[in-house]
């Protein structure tokens, strides 16, 4: 019987499915009989060199400890451990150019690559402890790097390689890295894009203001010229290629510091989420194998992420490797050289896992179904979504077109503070409901609460709350860098009667419990799954010698999920342009902070509405941004140009 994706309101997993799955409901079972043994049942599937005495350390609430006591390599357990199993010959990344070169790497050779690189790292002086700023496109190099971070217990910071040169000296400045891995160029749609020069002009920025990069160390991507600063910067291919194929890995505690990643918050500074070593691990693993099926030397898994993000680190590095996956790693963008480029893919290395975002999918809906048409994706069987709520149609489209109209779908809730999957489906267990994530995994325990803390009322209409983490779990983050009462402020301040962790975003749950996520209820934008903050755009803005005042909101976008929307105020002796001034604001933002951050629309305004005490009143400008009825403009000295705006959207 053909399935009428149309008609349904929940898909539940195949018998076949689910007899062969990784998780079936008795692990929802053990986990509620005893959370800590059950965590540390999960912490058994890696390889501790030392055995922690207890579970999870809890007396430093909100700083937990897991596997207190214990003692791991997170390195030797995503490489070398599968090699002393036998499995060495396997391939572990399926790497794929954007202009059409490919390479093939084993476990066997991904151990010698991270040996060299640690070799190498030890041989410039670097510690265990040090901060290493990775600031990469996706090529092997930046994954060798990475695990090479990992293997010395240094704390890598990977930034995003879209992110600016100004963007990349505020992180370096607030991990004080002392090196710097980068590449001389990226391939960007077929024009190579220097990156190796932006790191200089973020060295240099500032004027004479000194900073703690010792070393810039740089790969050979494109063969673009690149600016060179002698003793300082450093070829990859004249030194980590040269070093030791062997290294000795050492173990570290259980909590030692593994990567500071950093996020944006509701101010204009990012924050460097902070993760640890083997409770991260855990958890990175164990959600790899349960929510997508993974079963190891014969799934093919693509995650699209790119590793600047936390789905790279926790999806594509270390979940993935840990469970000895062989993986897809694709160096490109969708588009390039035409829109076929991600099914080619899935054809010629048989992917049967595929993870990416909802904006992707709404990108291949307006593309067309033809495209994936004239590719066999029948290797596909289980496929993920992840960054931001997907409206159902989009969902139903997946599973029908990319997904044969059999394929389990798993919309995975968690975010870059969580580290790992929280919310999801388990693909061999739960009957999908298209747009919701539905169930706290297995060791997971979330609430919809209101303002007081209060549970929601299931099938109540007014069922929205706030969503909270009531428990500890394995990955959560274990501060800020260098900003300990922002983590208090930020996450534990809300309900710091309960003691529970405020993830910011809002939720409902329907008459089944089933758990929906609606967003942001903060000051963060979520555009195309990439979280930005509107005072970071503000910030930018109003560093434009043009510009008195900025304020921004994210406005619902049918294919990235929210758009930026500006309003500016100009200074008195700017002259408004019309375009010509709006495409240089939206360009200044760009070159601040990433294209990423660029406004979908400018709008020049004589004031901004704000409230008696002077904040800037967001509901209203969102009304404005997406052409709704105005309520309450009396703040206003002029509603009539706010007025304007809307009608010309509505
Ligand atoms: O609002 C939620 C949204 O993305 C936020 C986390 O962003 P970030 O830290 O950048 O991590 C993105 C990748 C994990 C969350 O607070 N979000 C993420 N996944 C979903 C989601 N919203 C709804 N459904 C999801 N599956």
């Amino acid at each position: 019987m053909t399935e009428n994706p149309e008609h349904q309101a929940s898909y539940a997993p195949s018998a076949e499915f689910a007899a062969a799955a990784n998780a079936g409901a008795e692990l929802a079972e053990l986990a509620a009989a005893d959370r800590l043994a059950f965590w540390a049942e999960q912490a058994d599937r890696l390889h501790w060199e030392q055995r922690w005495t207890d579970v999870l350390d809890w007396s430093g609430a909100p700083v937990a400890r897991w596997f207190v006591g214990g003692r791991l390599n997170v390195a030797y357990n995503c490489v070398d451990r599968h090699v002393d199993d036998g499995h060495g010959e396997q391939v572990a990344i399926h790497w794929e150019g954007e202009p059409g070169d490919s390479r093939d790497i084993t476990y066997a050779e991904l151990r010698d690559e991270v040996s060299r690189a640690a070799n190498y790292l030890t041989e410039l002086g670097l510690e265990a402890g040090d901060r290493v700023a990775i600031y990469m496109p996706m090529i092997p190099e930046a994954i060798v790097a990475i695990l090479a971070s990992a293997r010395l217990g240094l704390t890598h910071s990977v930034v995003f390689a879209g992110f600016s040169p100004s963007a990349l000296r505020q992180r370096v400045d607030d991990a004080s890295a002392r090196l710097v891995i980068t590449t001389d160029g990226q391939w960007r749609r077929g024009k190579a894009a220097p990156l190796k020069e932006a790191v200089d002009e973020a060295l240099y920025a500032n004027g004479d203001v000194p900073h703690s990069v010792e070393h810039v160390l740089v790969v050979r991507r494109t063969g673009i010229e690149v600016p060179w600063t002698d003793g300082r910067d450093l070829w990859w291919h004249e030194t980590v290629a040269n070093a030791d194929p062997h290294h000795e890995p050492r173990a570290f505690d259980a909590e030692h510091p593994l990567f500071i990643l950093y996020t944006s918050g509701t101010t204009g500074k990012p924050k460097g989420i902070l993760h640890t070593s083997g409770g991260y691990l855990t958890q990175a693993a164990y959600t790899h194998h349960y929510v997508f099926d993974h079963k190891p030397g014969q799934d093919v898994y693509w995650c699209t992420a790119d590793i600047g993000w936390v789905t790279g680190h926790s999806y594509i590095v270390y979940g993935p490797l840990a469970n000895r996956a062989t993986q897809v790693v694709y160096e490109g963008t969708p588009n390039f050289p035409d829109e076929h480029r991600h099914w080619q893919i899935v054809e010629k290395y048989g992917v049967s896992i595929y993870y990416t975002a909802p904006t992707l999918i709404r990108t291949f809906m307006k593309w067309g179904r033809q495209i994936p048409d004239a590719h066999d994706l029948s290797s596909l069987r289980v496929l993920g979504s992840v960054g931001e709520p997907i409206n159902p149609e989009a969902w139903r489209w997946y599973r029908t077109v990319i997904g044969s109209g059999k394929t389990p779908i798993v919309d995975t809730w968690w975010q870059t503070e969580t580290g790992a999957i929280m919310i999801s489906p388990l693909p061999g267990v739960t009957a999908a409901k298209p747009g919701a994530a539905q169930t706290p995994l297995p060791g997971v325990s979330a609430q919809v609460v209101d303002e007081e803390g209060n549970p929601v009322v299931l099938g109540e209409t007014e069922a929205n709350g706030y969503l909270v983490l009531d428990q500890p779990w394995p990955s959560m983050l274990r501060g800020v860098w260098g900003d300990d009462e922002r983590f208090r402020e930020t996450y534990w301040a809300r309900y710091a009667d309960r003691g529970w962790y405020f993830a910011g975003d809002g939720a409902r749950l329907d008459p089944d419990g089933d758990l929906w996520v609606l967003g942001r209820v903060d000051d963060v934008m979520n555009v195309s799954g990439h979280r930005i903050s509107t005072a970071e755009v503000e910030s930018a803005l109003v560093g434009h010698s043009g510009v008195a005042e900025a304020a921004v909101v994210g406005a619902t976008d049918e294919t990235t999920g929210q758009g930026i929307v500006a309003f500016v105020i100009l200074t008195a002796t700017t002259e408004n342009t019309g375009d010509a001034l709006v495409n240089e604001l939206k360009a200044e933002v760009s070159r601040e902070i990433s294209p990423i951050a660029r406004p979908r629309e400018i709008h020049v305004v004589p004031e901004l509405p704000k409230t008696r005490s002077g904040k800037i009143m967001r509901r209203l400008l969102r009304d404005v941004a997406e052409g709704r009825e105005l309520g309450d403009t009396s703040t206003l000295v002029d509603p009539s140009v706010f007025e304007q705006i809307r009608a010309d959207k509505a």
